[in-house]
């Protein structure tokens, strides 16, 4: 591991100055799609082209013969919404890295980044097409992409937001996994836990870029559908997703996470919500539910609320060194106390969330 660190030292913190007037032109109006090779709607030389670029294939294996069930089927559609998000990001990645955009100039080390974002950008167009191809398969209307915004404009933060979604995906496709299992949708398991993997292979070279360790706990932070759902959605320009209402999944009020650069220790943490979305004003009634790790999900009081014009501001304790919190907490206000025993009961009484925390 030690001799990747020149180069991991080199991605870090390298941004010379980009040529005066070069400007951002890879998304006019933030419209992504379609790229260059057709894609969400590739033709089969396309295609092919993607699985060399991808070092991989689709599955040739027939799909199954029964199903998919009806909550099988808004699992595939959640996938492929995420996967198009994930297809125009890395390729906006891709282009601000080649062009050196101001931000993204990363000196040594640039061939191996490029290379390495093909191949994921390349891997999440499979994804998206494999979960659109089994929409298709069902007869269902496939996730058509939307206009896109991303708040990131320089290469750390940019690959630090990767991670942070990336890492939201490998617990959401456990929930996909685990609803597949109860609804008798065996024949998408299999295929489902092989692109967790190679989610967590990026993940991996995320991290690695960001000097962590590759791997970021033993058993990673469980997901529920709701709150990828919703977190995708804070990258889409609100009403530019053209059939978004077919995907029957909540989405939550936002939850600000005040609290900045969170170090690995128990302690206080500072969030806010808009107070007209919390239907209450008895703040007691309501609970902070930490979700990390395989954990039972950890139920908090808000303590010292605070509200500031339409604005509640409170702080909740925050257990790390009890429960060993490093890599994504998902964070959600919830009505009631529990007890949860999983994240999806906390989805289920959740009006806030998800707050996203990363820790090392
Ligand atoms: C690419 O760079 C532009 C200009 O700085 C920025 O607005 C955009 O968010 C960047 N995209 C990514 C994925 O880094």
């Amino acid at each position: 591991m030690y001799t990747v660190l020149p180069l991991t030292a080199a991605l870090v913190g390298i941004v010379s100055a980009a040529p005066a007037g070069s400007k951002r032109d890879f998304s006019p109006d933030n419209v992504y799609y379609p790229l260059s090779n057709g894609f969400p709607n590739p033709n089969p030389a396309a295609v092919q082209k993607i699985q060399m670029d991808a070092d991989g294939p689709l599955s040739n294996a027939p799909p199954p013969d029964k199903g998919p069930s009806a909550d099988g089927i808004t699992s595939l559609k959640l996938v492929a919404f995420n996967e198009l998000f994930e297809v125009a990001y890395f390729n906006e990645l891709i282009y601000n890295v080649t062009e050196k955009v101001p931000g993204y100039d990363l000196g040594y080390g640039h061939e191996y980044v490029i290379d390495a974002l093909r191949a994921i950008t390349a891997q999440e167009q499979l994804h998206a097409l494999n979960a659109n191809g089994g929409l298709k398969r069902a007869k269902v209307d496939q996730i058509e992409p939307c206009k896109y915004s991303f708040p990131v404009t320089d290469f750390q933060s940019a690959i630090s937001l990767a991670a942070t979604f990336t890492d939201i995906v490998l617990g959401t496709l456990q929930d996909v996994i685990q609803v597949f299992a109860k609804n008798g949708d065996d024949g998408l398991a299999r295929g489902t836990a092989s692109s967790l993997g190679n989610e967590g292979e990026q993940e991996g070279f995320f991290r690695l870029v960001q000097k962590k360790r590759p791997s970021a706990k033993p058993f990673l932070t469980a997901g529920v559908r709701d709150f990828a759902f919703t977190a995708v959605q804070g990258f889409t320009i609100p009403g530019s997703c053209p059939n978004i209402d077919t995907i029957p999944l909540k989405t939550f009020k936002p939850l600000t996470v005040e609290s900045k650069d969170i170090k690995a220790e128990t302690q206080a943490l500072h969030f806010s919500f808009a107070k007209e979305h919390a239907g209450t004003e008895d703040w007691a009634s309501l609970s902070v539910v930490f979700i990390n790790g395989q954990t039972v999900p950890i139920v908090k009081s808000l303590d010292k609320v605070k509200v500031e014009g339409d604005t509640v501001h409170f702080e909740a304790g925050f257990p790390f060194d009890e429960f060993v919190m490093n890599g994504l907490t998902i964070a959600a206000v919830t009505k009631g106390s529990g007890p949860f025993p999983n994240a999806p009961a906390v989805a289920k009484e959740a009006i806030f969330g998800p707050g996203l925390i990363e820790i090392e």
